[in-house]
């Protein structure tokens, strides 16, 4: 079954085009990750999915819902949340509080209360440091907060925006095993957006290649890990 459908999207900044008729489709269950250079507009893809910009044409279906025309609030309460580049905690806030706001869709206090406690539980690391400023947590545990926040929407699909990037070897092994766990344990459909390519297309079921705003390759992302245009561009082989 298909939980997201991206249909010929068409994404301009100006006159500048971002995104050129780019269609794909991400199965419901599964990880997708969508990996390309930098400028080859991946973030701008996200932030159209996730109506934080508009495209000029193109339809994008979440579980069959046509939902382009959306407010980020309505995509959030269908299901839908995202991850952005850079993190983007809220520097000020207490590790709990930038959790809670990320149940804003929930008014239920004990739902919230509960679906914290389980978020605690996945990490401990953020309980520890539960009444810490997030600014002055480190990169790697800003991304786990990140993760978390959107965690506490209780999405069917979450959508990750180079979650790995700036981050130690250490942390960015972390951060995979934890984006395969959330899709196991939670059955969490996947979107993820990666220039750790390697690392992504092992973790992922099926891949995209975007190249100046253009879908130029897909297919099984195992299948994309052997491949010699792939290797060559992306894998550094
Ligand atoms: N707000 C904006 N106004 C004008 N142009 C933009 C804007 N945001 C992005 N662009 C341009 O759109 C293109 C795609 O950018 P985008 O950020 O989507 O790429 P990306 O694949 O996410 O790159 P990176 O790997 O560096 O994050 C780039 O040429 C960028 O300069
Ligand atoms: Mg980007």
């Amino acid at each position: 079954m298909e939980c997201l459908k991206v249909q010929d999207l068409n994404v301009y900044y100006g006159v500048i085009q971002a995104l050129k008729s780019v269609s794909f489709l991400v199965e419901a269950g599964t990880i997708v990750t969508l990996i390309g250079a930098n400028g080859a507009g991946k973030t701008s893809l996200l932030h159209t999915i996730s109506a934080l910009i508009s495209a000029k044409s193109g339809k994008i279906l979440l579980n069959g819902k046509e939902i382009q025309k959306l407010s980020v609030d309505e995509i959030v309460r269908l299901g839908m949340a995202h991850v952005p580049e850079g993190r983007r905690v809220f520097a000020e806030l207490s590790v709990r509080e930038n959790l809670e706001l990320g149940a804003y869709i929930q008014k239920d206090k004990k739902a919230v209360q509960k679906k914290l406690e389980e978020i605690f539980e996945r990490f401990p690391r953020l309980k520890e440091r539960i009444n810490q400023q997030a600014g002055t947590l480190s990169g790697g545990e800003q991304q786990l907060l990140a993760i978390g926040r959107a965690l506490m929407s209780s999405p069917s699909i979450l959508l990750l925006d180079e979650p790995s990037m700036g981050l130690a070897p250490i942390f960015v092994e972390e951060i995979f095993s934890l984006i395969q766990q959330i899709n196991q344990d939670d059955k969490t459909t996947i979107l993820l957006v990666e220039q750790n390519a390697h690392k992504a297309l092992s973790i992922a079921h099926q891949a995209y290649v975007l190249e100046n705003g253009e879908i130029v390759l897909s297919g099984k992302a195992k299948d994309l890990l052997e491949d010699p245009e792939v290797k060559k561009a992306y894998l550094g082989a």
